[in-house]
């Protein structure tokens, strides 16, 4: 099947001050070129949202969460709602990332809740899935993501899964710089897809991305894009992802 399009997802984690986010956010939209199909999204942290979401208003570059509460506002203190985050423009959020379900113990039941709060206030999920080394080595990847996806979607309606993104990352590729090869992330996207049973739901793949692997990855029939970590922390690399995807598109085309 011909790729029309391709999703290149940032995900700046716990990093950046206020004048950092606004500088890379700068130096993104300066740099980008004319996208021709490709999705550019960034998800800054809290703190520099509202900032991020006024520069990037008229641009083609997109914003999202890290996160958000599953409650409606309210007495929660410390936490976010999305609510919130879709009143200061986000348009999507991260969902049951593998370091909110390692250290803040986030679990399927929580990753379901936190996907229906995001459509009850309009926000696209971008939900994360991913095995450890131990559960790769004991071949249970299939298994593990079986039920994270089946656990964490129960209660939603088929077309609600169209509307969502999925991001295939594997723990033991993510700040490592051990990507999976191409073959290996194709084989379990593939996997995915015959669990969600649409050929709609993007599926995004994360784990030590960067400008040289960017292609080899984008060119799997079953890869939607990238949810990039540390190589969108600098404007060079993050748009020479972006270029990547421009160029696959452009040979598939
Ligand atoms: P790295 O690209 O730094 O491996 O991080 C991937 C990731 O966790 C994106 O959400």
């Amino acid at each position: 099947m011909k790729k029309t399009a391709l999703i290149i997802a940032g995900n700046w984690k716990m990093n950046l001050t206020l004048g950092e986010s606004n500088e890379l956010v700068k130096q993104l939209l300066q740099g980008l070129p004319k996208l021709n199909g490709v999705q550019v999204i960034v998800a800054p942290p809290f703190t520099a949202l509202q900032a991020a979401a006024l520069e990037l208003k008229g641009s083609s570059m997109e914003l999202a969460a890290q996160d958000l509460h599953w409650e409606k506002p309210g007495a929660f203190t410390g936490a976010i709602a999305g609510e919130q985050l879709a009143d200061i423009g986000c348009r999507y959020v991260l969902i049951g990332h593998s370091e909110r379900r390692q250290y803040f113990g986030e679990t399927n039941s929580i990753v379901g809740k936190k996907i229906q709060a995001a459509f009850r206030v309009g926000l696209k999920p971008i939900v994360c899935v991913g095995e450890t080394v131990q559960e790769r080595e004991s071949q249970k990847t299939f298994s593990v993501i079986q039920t994270q996806i089946q656990q964490a979607f129960v209660s939603l309606r088929s077309k609600q899964i169209e509307e969502l993104f999925i991001a295939y990352e594997p723990i033991w590729a993510i700040g490592t710089g051990k990507v999976a090869s191409p073959e290996m992330a194709q084989e379990v996207h593939q996997f995915i897809r015959d669990q969600i049973k649409t050929s709609k739901t993007p599926i995004l793949y994360g784990g030590s991305v960067n400008p040289e692997n960017a292609r080899g990855l984008f060119a799997q029939p079953d890869i939607d894009g990238a949810l990039v970590g540390g190589a969108s922390l600098k404007a060079q690399s993050f748009l020479s992802i972006i270029g990547s995807a421009i160029s696959v598109l452009k040979e598939n085309g």
